[in-house]
């Protein structure tokens, strides 16, 4: 059975939210297992990141979905910590022709976004992986890709809380993906 994975950083929640809706979306196709992985402050010590068992589950993963709030034009310092962490399953080409796709949230509408999407492409293509984009056409009446991405997933959080934002068509443009996904997954493995 295909595994897909979501792994993220969120500081103050609304990438939280996004991720459950990216993994929700995986977890509705049959006959995918799935996890849902928070990158911890506690497992980055001196700058860097370290969880076996994270690792383990992505190791065994037949995708893996990238996602991070967007802080300063990029993705968060902590995944850039556990990104530079896959530095030792590029030497061993380990995730290599396993599927991989991105989402984040920022609080503008654009906020330099796409950086981060590009950012876990950049990351993905290094890993020998293969990239799932976002192919929903903008705009949509029940707000579907209404941020007009075909990268990856973008969400805003404006000023609002998580409990608040991001918004439904946001979230609902997240569990797009993740069902995407883990039905290339399933594809793939058949
Ligand atoms: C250090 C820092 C840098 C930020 N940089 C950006 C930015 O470049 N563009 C933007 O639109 N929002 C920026 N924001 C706002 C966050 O993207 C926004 O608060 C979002 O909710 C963060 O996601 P999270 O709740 O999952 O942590 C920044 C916030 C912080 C704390």
């Amino acid at each position: 059975m295909p595994t897909v994975s979501v792994i993220y950083f969120s500081g103050t929640g609304h990438t939280t939210k996004l991720a459950e809706a990216v993994h929700k979306g995986a977890a509705s196709v049959a006959g995918v297992q799935t996890n849902l992985i928070a990158i911890k402050g506690e497992d980055i010590v001196h700058g860097r990141y370290k969880n076996d068992a994270v690792f383990a589950q992505l190791d065994a993963s037949d995708a893996i979905i990238f996602g991070s709030a967007t802080y300063m034009g990029g993705p968060a310092a902590q995944f850039k910590a556990f990104a530079d962490a896959t530095a030792g399953k590029w030497f061993a080409a380990a995730w290599k022709d396993k599927i991989s796709a991105g989402f984040t949230v920022s609080m503008s509408p654009s906020g330099d976004k796409l950086s981060t999407l590009h950012y876990f492409f950049t990351l993905a293509m290094q890993h020998g992986m293969i990239w799932i984009g976002q192919p929903e056409m903008p705009l949509q009446p029940n707000g579907v890709n209404r941020l007009g991405s075909n990268s990856g997933v973008m969400a805003q959080a404006g000023q609002e809380s998580p409990d608040i934002a991001p918004s439904e068509g946001d979230k609902l443009t997240g569990e797009i993906l993740g069902q995407r996904v883990a039905e290339y997954a399933l594809k793939l493995k058949k």
